[in-house]
């Protein structure tokens, strides 16, 4: 990492900049509003990445949980192409475990796609295990998802 990275809990003005992000990481992105939505979700949390200090409107990744009953569920990750490789996604995936873990999960879950062999490298260099198969849980292509999880419990992130 060339320059200091800061994360924080992303407000309305970084909204426009994280869609940046996910509509050229996935082939499916989320939708403008579904991260409007996520803003206004109480069991949602939304982490950005970026410079230190904060610039308004530099974004260069973000991860978003959801924290219900004990679990932490990982529901969308991604940095900007040209910021990968940097360890963004480990730094926010670290960030947030340790945060879920302060209010008292005990276990994260999150689905991934068996063909994202970059995202399994990270899940995996952490520590996330694959647990089980969901069934054509894309719909775009009918992919199976892996569910990975990682124990929180009694456990130093
Ligand atoms: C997956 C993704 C979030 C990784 O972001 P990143 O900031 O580049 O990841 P990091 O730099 O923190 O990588 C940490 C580790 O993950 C693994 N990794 C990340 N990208 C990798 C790749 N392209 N190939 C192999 N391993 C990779 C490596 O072990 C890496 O450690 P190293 O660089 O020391 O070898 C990013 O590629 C991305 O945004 N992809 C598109 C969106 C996506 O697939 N999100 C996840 C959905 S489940």
């Amino acid at each position: 990492m060339s320059s200091p990275l800061a994360i924080r809990r992303a407000s309305l003005t970084d909204i426009s900049s994280i869609w940046q992000i996910e509509k050229v990481s996935f082939t499916s992105p989320w939708s403008l509003w579904c991260f409007l939505s996520e803003l206004s979700n109480p069991f949602s949390t939304i982490l950005v990445a970026g410079p230190a200090p904060p610039q308004p409107w530099e974004t260069w990744g973000y991860l978003i949980y959801w924290l219900a009953a004990q679990e932490m569920h990982i529901m969308n990750l991604a940095t900007h192409p040209q910021k990968r490789r940097r360890g963004i996604a480990r730094a926010l995936l670290r960030e947030g475990l340790a945060q879920a873990q302060q209010q008292g999960a005990v276990v994260a879950w999150l689905e991934v796609r068996p063909s994202n062999q970059a995202a399994i490298a990270l899940y995996t260099s952490l520590g996330f295990q694959k647990t089980g198969v969901r069934p054509r849980y894309y719909e775009d292509n009918q992919e199976d998802a892996w569910l990975l999880a990682f124990s929180l419990a009694e456990r130093e992130i």
